[in-house]
């Protein structure tokens, strides 16, 4: 059973996940980290950002896997998920940009650049601490619903509705991309502790399924069920549903 935290708003979660984020570079300066994009964790790093600024930390050392990266954009284009880790993650955090890694969109290395990362993960050790966010539709990374818990990273098609809502990082709509390359529930599962975060009532039917509904596959959140370590740490409108 997750265990649910309840906070006033996205600061308050960005700051207690920090918190434990913190504490576990602090026991073990090579710590992996799971990483995710989208809007809901940019409080947490945000909130490790000003902790090492208060007080420096040494983190040269920390690993990283980001969850998921969309297929296709040009290197260096400003939202591919590798852009993105760096502008919020290693850069603000300080992190040694060649211990962090995203898997590669780049249609021409797929569908090899799935084992790889697959690889690289199990070579660190496995991921010690994942951060998620969920997707209205329920996804986690770009798992979306009808996702195998057995998934490893591979290709997948994103839904219209998670085109839709992340279209607001593009200039048009049309220029989100159709497909990803992302962990599966079977990677994200192996993960030693899930730390999952959602704010705002668009998130509260995902929530519930994920925390309280039957374990399914056209419910992707519903697979940190499986998992013996899960903390869900959610506003009272993501928590409505509960
Ligand atoms: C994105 C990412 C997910 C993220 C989700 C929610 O597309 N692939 O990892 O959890 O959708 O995004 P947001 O936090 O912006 O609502």
């Amino acid at each position: 059973m997750a265990e649910v935290i309840v906070v006033e708003n996205a600061d308050a979660a960005g700051e207690l996940i920090a918190a434990s984020i913190r504490a576990l570079i602090e026991a073990r300066p090579d710590a992996v980290l799971g990483l995710a994009t989208g809007s809901t964790p940019l409080p947490i790093y945000r909130s490790l950002a000003r902790s090492f600024a208060d007080r420096p930390l040494d983190v040269s050392q920390v690993r990283g896997f980001s969850l998921d990266e969309y297929v296709g954009l040009a290197a260096g284009h400003p939202e591919s998920y590798r852009s993105v880790i760096t502008r919020e993650v290693v850069t603000p955090l300080g992190l040694t940009p060649g211990n962090i890694h995203v898997p590669s969109g780049d249609p021409a290395g797929l569908p090899a650049a799935g084992a790889d990362y697959e690889r690289a993960i199990v070579r660190a050790g496995g991921v010690d601490l994942q951060i998620l966010g969920i997707g209205r539709t329920g996804h986690l990374g770009f798992n979306e619903p009808g996702s195998s818990f057995e998934s490893l990273t591979r290709v997948k098609t994103l839904t219209p509705q998670t085109r839709a809502d992340n279209a607001r990082f593009f200039a048009s709509a049309d220029e989100v991309p159709v497909h990803c390359i992302t962990q599966g529930l079977g990677t994200i599962r192996r993960a030693r502790h899930l730390v999952l975060l959602a704010v705002g009532e668009g998130k509260a039917a995902a929530i519930a399924a994920a925390v309280e509904g039957p374990v399914t596959a056209s419910q992707p959140g519903s697979a940190i069920q499986l998992h013996p370590h899960v903390t869900v740490v959610v506003d009272e409108a993501a928590a409505s549903m509960l």
